[in-house]
């Protein structure tokens, strides 16, 4: 009997020990789960601040290259060199400028047909830039300053000069392949001129006038019929050429289309072969 206390005493201790020990492992707190961290996104890294590339310092100026035909300083200097060869009155014109102040665009927006001209000479120089920028040639090739269909360049240019500073009055054929001028009539025309161009007085008193002409058979041997357009386009670039190669130079010019074809041929005695399409006076001009 005992025996049998003893031994429910036992297994009552162990069970208590049980229950003890599976209510302490009840009051320890299960581990969470650590909580699934949420994608943040990834911070974007600053920018790198990268130095500033050295600044190579400013090179210092160089002297300007000598140029002997491109920019001319001195236009007083730049003067027409008269060679008679065969009696004939040659002047070799003053190179032109190939660089200038004067933006296409502010030429374009200053261009205006002026026909108010004041008394003043031109200088040979301006002169000589007019007429480059009118037909001068711009390449070792010979191409010239207008576009022309299949460069054939069926234009002719005269300068009818009154007051040219170092030329004498008279009418000249321009040369463009030797940039020089060619006189013809050894007289001042200007006054009979403007008499041809129906009394428009702008052309008595600019210094010069310049004339175009065109030697249709030029264009109209390669391209026939429709050559005689050509021709009439081609005049047109070049005094568009003029007319913005004078603004850029302070100077106005009027394109001038009313004027008594054969009255104008007889005076510059010019060829049976030439029609004469446009004048243009040339000069200082009163706004
Ligand atoms: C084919 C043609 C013929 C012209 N003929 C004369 C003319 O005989 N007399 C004149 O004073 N202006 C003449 N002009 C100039 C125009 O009158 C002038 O271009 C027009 O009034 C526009 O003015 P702007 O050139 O100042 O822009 C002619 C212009 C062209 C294109």
């Amino acid at each position: 009997m005992k025996k049998t206390k003893i031994t429910l005493a036992v297994i009552v201790t162990i069970m208590m020990a049980l229950v003890l020990t599976a209510c302490a492992e009840a009051q320890t707190p299960v581990p969470t789960p650590e909580p699934v961290a949420e994608a943040t996104p990834e911070p974007t890294p600053e920018p790198e601040l990268t130095p500033e590339p050295e600044q190579e310092p400013a090179p210092e100026s160089e002297p300007e290259p000598e140029t002997t035909d491109t920019l001319i300083p001195e236009e007083s200097q730049m003067t027409a060199t008269l060679v008679i060869e065969n009696s004939q009155y040659t002047y070799e014109l003053p190179p032109p400028q190939v660089d200038g102040n004067t933006s296409v665009e502010k030429a374009l927006v200053q261009r205006r047909s002026r026909r108010d001209f004041q008394d003043k000479a031109l200088s040979s120089q301006k002169l000589s830039q007019i007429l480059w920028a009118a037909y001068g040639v711009s390449s070792p090739s010979g191409l010239r300053t207008a576009p022309s269909a299949g460069a054939l360049y069926p234009l002719e240019i005269y300068a009818v000069v009154g007051n040219v500073e170092g030329i004498e009055p008279g009418v000249y054929r321009y040369i463009p392949d030797e940039h020089k001028i060619v006189r013809l009539v050894d007289r001042d025309i200007r006054n009979e001129l403007s008499e041809a161009a129906l009394g428009q007085s702008m052309v008595a008193d600019a210094p010069v006038t310049l004339v175009f002409s065109a030697v249709y058979e030029r264009t109209t041997s390669r391209y026939g019929e429709r050559g005689f357009s050509y021709v009439h386009m081609e005049v047109g670039h070049s005094a568009q050429n003029v007319y913005l190669q004078a603004e850029a130079l302070g100077l106005g010019t009027c394109a001038i289309g009313a004027y008594y074809v054969d009255d104008v041929k007889l005076l510059l005695d010019l060829p049976e072969n030439e029609e004469p399409l446009y004048l243009m006076p040339l000069g200082y001009y009163n706004d």
